[in-house]
């Protein structure tokens, strides 16, 4: 019989994208969504629909008991909700930390539990990485944003639970199709200007959204429980190669400055200014601007690549792709 499996933040960037791999490789797939969420991007006939609002406890609990006694228990969740920005910075882990960790004491309480719980964390969690050398998955963990403090939180309390059958993936900066957080940087060179942090990116990682699905359901599907994968496409890059592989992919010559950190810091305020006037949450705010002003976000994957991670998408091919579905889309 078909596998069942529930993702929640199914409307999102990565939930999205993996509810369309878990449709591909036959899973009877339940997207778990709000009652507001966009479902633009979940327009496959075998989606079904389950409504979850982590900030909504009870209307939750009564769709999983619900959920539970019409379908029994699920036999995979991915837990890809949560938030990456906010107006401000407690919300993080209001919904990152202690509303999963009600989630997950729920599924406990009402026997929800499933053969195996996937947390997508961050490498937030772990903070940027000491002077040339890569982030490990046993090193001390130093988030340095409250966003990366709630993510690491939740994998505490998770490590913390006995016989709970968890899986943590942690990927770096993830980018493809729908995402709107590289999108800044390709308008900005798309416009001729690159803006750089000084002493920022002189390592940084990333994986395209196809590769982290495929790095997920790896890992859902064939690594032992409590055990924790960071994620990124094997590779190092500097934030230069970057900016060259979207230059020539959108064929833009720019005009490059360097910003010192506290006048980037300024800049970020203004911007995170704009957006609370406006109630919208930026990505590029006060509490992220540490992350973004690290120099090092290189990864060491070699646990996910002795489980067999093969990324099928380099960073120049990736972003290519990327680029165009933007164009495609109007929105670049
Ligand atoms: N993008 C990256 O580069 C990256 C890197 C590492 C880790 N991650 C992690 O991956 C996960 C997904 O990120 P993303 O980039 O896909 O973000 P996203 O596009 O903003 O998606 C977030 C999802 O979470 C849902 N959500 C937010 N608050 C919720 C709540 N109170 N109750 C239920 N659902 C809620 C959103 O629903 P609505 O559509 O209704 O708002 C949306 O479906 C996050 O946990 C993030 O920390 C992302």
């Amino acid at each position: 019989m078909e596998k069942s499996i529930l993702i929640t933040g199914a409307s999102g960037f990565i939930g999205s994208s993996l509810v369309n791999e878990a449709i591909e490789r036959g899973y009877r797939t339940y997207a778990g969504v709000r009652a507001h969420s966009s479902r633009k991007y979940l327009d496959h006939p075998g989606i079904n629909f389950i409504e979850l609002d982590l900030d909504d406890p009870v209307t939750m609990d009564h769709a999983l008991v619900s959920f539970k006694s019409r379908f029994g228990r699920p036999d995979f969740i991915i837990h890809a909700a949560g938030i990456t920005k906010a107006l401000h910075r407690w919300e993080y882990r209001k919904i990152n930390f202690e509303r999963t960790r009600d989630l997950v004491r729920m599924l406990i309480r009402e026997d929800i539990a499933p053969h195996k719980f996937i947390y997508i964390s961050s490498l937030s969690s772990f903070g940027p990485g000491e002077k040339g050398a890569p982030i490990t998955a046993y090193q001390e963990k130093r988030p340095v944003s409250e966003y990366g403090k709630s993510k690491l939180a939740t994998e505490q309390f998770l490590h913390g639970l006995e016989d709970f059958p968890f899986v943590i993936i942690n990927p770096t900066a993830v980018y493809g199709p729908r995402d709107k957080g590289f999108l800044l940087v390709m308008k900005s060179i798309q416009k001729h200007l690159e803006i750089k942090i000084a002493g920022a990116g002189e390592q940084l990682s990333f994986v395209h959204v196809d590769d982290l699905c495929q790095a997920v359901f790896l890992c859902m599907e064939s690594a032992p429980v409590r055990r924790q994968f960071l994620v990124s496409d094997l590779e190092a890059y500097t934030e230069k190669d970057f900016n060259g592989i979207v230059r020539a992919g959108l064929r833009r010559k720019t005009i490059s400055m360097t910003l010192p950190v506290w006048m980037a810091k300024g800049a970020v305020w203004a911007t995170e200014a704009l957006g609370r006037i406006s109630g919208k949450a930026v990505l590029l705010n006060r509490d992220r601007f540490p992350e973004f002003a690290a120099a090092n976000w290189g990864v060491d994957c070699s646990e996910i690549a002795a489980l067999g991670f093969r990324p099928r998408h380099d960073l120049k091919q990736g972003l290519d792709q990327t680029i165009r579905w933007y164009q495609k889309e109007g929105w670049l």
